[in-house]
């Protein structure tokens, strides 16, 4: 597994600016005023950072830019960062700053001059967030991250502050690394094992195996499963940190391993990107894992589905009719709409067992959000309008993008059959939508439900604020959010 950064709080101590090897960085807010830290560094290198501040360019910097001075003269550092961040800057745009800087530090030690900064935790965040490389399947990894040193005003006060940040943002670099990770590295049994290594932060795991999941009727979820030889489980994750008796939030994830599309086999082109179907499983633990790390006062139940759908002479066939654990039949068109057929189970299970508060739930469910919302976007599916507004704040406050799209009878009939209770495919047209109108089908009445197609999200082909391109954990800081504003106890 990846490690976070390794992030120090100190105090300012101005005599180590000459001497720090590595790469330094002062923080000036865009009316060019230094602070103590920065007037030394520009005596240090005979006024070069005043002369930055009074050049035209600086006149059109804006709060979150970054400008690198290489080698400078009187400094023992490889480089002196000079980041332009408003002294009222928001938590967000901090921790874009922080980014900016994680980005540029590459593998040297950093030293962040950042005393004026107000929100030097949010900047921690920040360079924890982008300070990531999936190294693992590398025989020679580049050596090992230099560490960040925060010099700031109160060290204590802020790494305090920062403590449940970091929490989050490890959360974050775990589900970056399960989306990383290739599907004969991560099988159903490998990431079974990382769910069951988390019982260390005290979460409770429980695995169901293929014959709990048959006692259970959980046919649907095995039908996708057929064709592999790596089990087909469900792994549970319950974090108990509010009042006792108090239903839970229930999240609930598509983790299919690899989606070769079964029978109704996928083209060649662009197949090895599947190894990212796991991705809404991927969020679910990262978000498990980040509110044990700080201990959140919520009652949450993470639940994912961990299948592999492939082609085989045991594979579920074009066709074929199977019944849910619901007790609806479903007539399987297209073995590639497998992610539905997986959530329908667990979602199921979910209701039944937890008696949650409310249901969320995250897959990479369809390539039609994609055609609707490209990779800015994840697609917002709800049958309340409340819990929806909630979780679209909450990824508004976070940076991550979220746009509701519609449910309505009108999708739903695309899913009749002529022989079952329902078919799994819609047709072509509004594929997202009728995907969604399938998962409804096993939402109680009632119950306060969200579904997330994270299709176009879960990775990228380019750098965002917060990652290098690839997986990019979308979703574990909203959903923390969601948690803490929403279903924390104060
Ligand atoms: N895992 C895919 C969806 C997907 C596509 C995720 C691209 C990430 C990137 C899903 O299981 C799938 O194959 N969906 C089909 C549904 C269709 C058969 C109705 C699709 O989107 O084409
Ligand atoms: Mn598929
Ligand atoms: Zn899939």
């Amino acid at each position: 597994m990846t490690q976070p950064v390794s992030i120090e709080f100190t105090e300012l101590d101005l005599d180590a600016i000459a001497e720090f090897e590595g790469r330094v960085a002062v923080i000036i807010p865009p009316s060019g005023k230094m602070d103590a830290a920065a007037r030394r560094a520009n005596r240090l290198t005979k006024g070069a950072l005043k002369r930055l501040v009074e050049s035209e360019g600086w006149e059109k910097a804006k709060s979150g830019d970054l400008t690198t001075l290489a080698w400078p003269a009187g400094m023992a550092a490889k480089a002196l960062h000079v980041l332009c961040l408003d002294r009222g800057a928001s938590a967000l745009e901090t921790r874009k700053g922080g980014a900016a800087l994680a980005k540029s530090k590459g593998e040297d030690a950093l030293l962040v001059l950042a005393a004026q900064v107000r929100r030097g935790a949010d900047l921690a965040q920040g360079i924890a967030l982008r300070a990531y490389a999936f190294n693992e399947r590398k025989s020679q990894p580049p050596k090992m991250q230099g560490p960040v040193t925060m010099a700031v005003s109160k060290p204590e006060e802020v790494s305090d502050a920062a403590a449940p940040l970091l929490s989050v943002a490890e959360g974050v670099l775990m589900t970056r690394d399960l989306v990383s990770e290739p599907a004969n590295h991560l099988t159903t049994v490998e990431f079974a094992e990382r769910i069951k290594g988390m019982a260390d932060i005290g979460l409770k795991i429980t695995v169901l195996e293929e014959k709990d999941l048959k006692s259970l009727k959980m046919d649907l979820l095995l039908s996708v499963g057929h064709g592999s030889v790596t089990p087909s489980k469900v792994a549970i994750m319950e974090w108990s940190g509010g009042q006792k008796g108090t239903a839970p939030l229930a999240l609930v994830g598509k983790g299919v391993v690899f989606d070769t599309g079964g029978i109704s086999l996928k083209p060649a082109a662009g197949m090895e990107e599947m190894t990212m179907d796991m991705g809404g499983a991927g969020v679910v633990v990262g978000t498990m894992k980040a509110l044990a790390l700080r201990k959140a006062k919520a009652n949450v139940v993470g639940l994912v589905g961990l299948v592999e759908n492939m082609p085989s002479g045991q594979a579920t066939r074009p066709g074929d009719v199977v019944t849910s654990m619901k007790g609806d039949t479903v007539e399987i068109i297209n073995t590639d709409a497998e992610g539905r057929l997986v959530l329908a189970d667990v979602l199921w299970h979910a209701q039944k067992k937890f008696k949650p508060a409310a249901v969320l739930n995250l897959a990479t469910l369809t390539g039609a959000v994609i055609i609707a919302l490209g990779h800015e976007n994840a697609g917002v599916f709800s049958n309340d309008d409340a819990f929806c507004n909630k979780l679209l704040k909450s990824a508004g406050a976070e940076g991550e993008g979220a746009w509701r799209l519609p449910l309505g009878e009108a999708y739903d009939k695309q899913l009749k059959s002529d022989i079952a209770d329902m078919k799994n495919v819609g047709g072509r047209p509004a594929g997202s939508i009728t995907a969604a109108q399938f998962l409804q089908r096993f939402i109680e009445d009632g119950m306060p439900w969200i579904h997330l197609d994270i299709a176009g999200t879960a990775r990228v082909s380019k750098d965002t604020d917060f990652a290098p391109k690839g997986a990019t954990g979308w979703g574990v800081m909203t959903l923390n959010r969601l948690v803490a504003d929403h279903f924390e106890e104060t």
